[in-house]
């Protein structure tokens, strides 16, 4: 009897243990997003010897995007908190880089402090 439940329970937790993981939507938006980023901080990156409005069109999609991931909660744990912090203080200095003009001058500080908007996220996210 003890044996037969052991068995039961041990099929049940295989069964269990071999289920497909639960569909998370907001955890490919979230992946979405950030190719999204990745393509306009490369293409900010190209046009950067050229001043360019397109460089602010670009800005403004970034902080449509980190707006969105305010609305996320890809991970289902305390780095959806972090992220969410993150995303916050970072709206002000994208703000910035969206409505400055760039320039021959700022171009080169403009695109570090991007870079750097981008990895203190990745930082403060990244699993320890
Ligand atoms: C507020 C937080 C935040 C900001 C700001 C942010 N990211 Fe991310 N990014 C993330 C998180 C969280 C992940 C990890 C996703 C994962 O673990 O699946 C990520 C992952 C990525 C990835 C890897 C995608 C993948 O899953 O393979 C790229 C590329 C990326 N980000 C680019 C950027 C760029 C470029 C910027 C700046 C323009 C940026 N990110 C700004 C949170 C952020």
């Amino acid at each position: 009897m003890i044996r037969s439940r052991t068995v039961r329970w041990t099929l049940l937790l295989l069964v269990a243990g071999c289920a497909p993981a639960p569909p998370r939507p907001d955890r490919d938006r979230l992946t979405e997003i950030m190719g999204l980023n990745d393509d306009h901080k490369l293409r900010i990156q190209y046009r950067t010897p050229a001043p360019d409005a397109q460089i602010n069109e670009r800005m403004a999609a970034i902080e449509r995007g980190t707006r969105e991931l305010l609305t996320l909660t890809p991970f289902g744990d305390g780095r959806d908190a972090i992220m969410h912090a993150m995303a916050a203080r970072a709206l002000l200095p994208i703000e910035e880089l969206r409505t400055v003009t760039w320039t021959v001058k700022n171009r080169e500080r403009n695109y570090r402090k991007l870079e750097a908007i981008c990895s203190g996220c990745h930082a403060a996210v990244a699993p320890r």
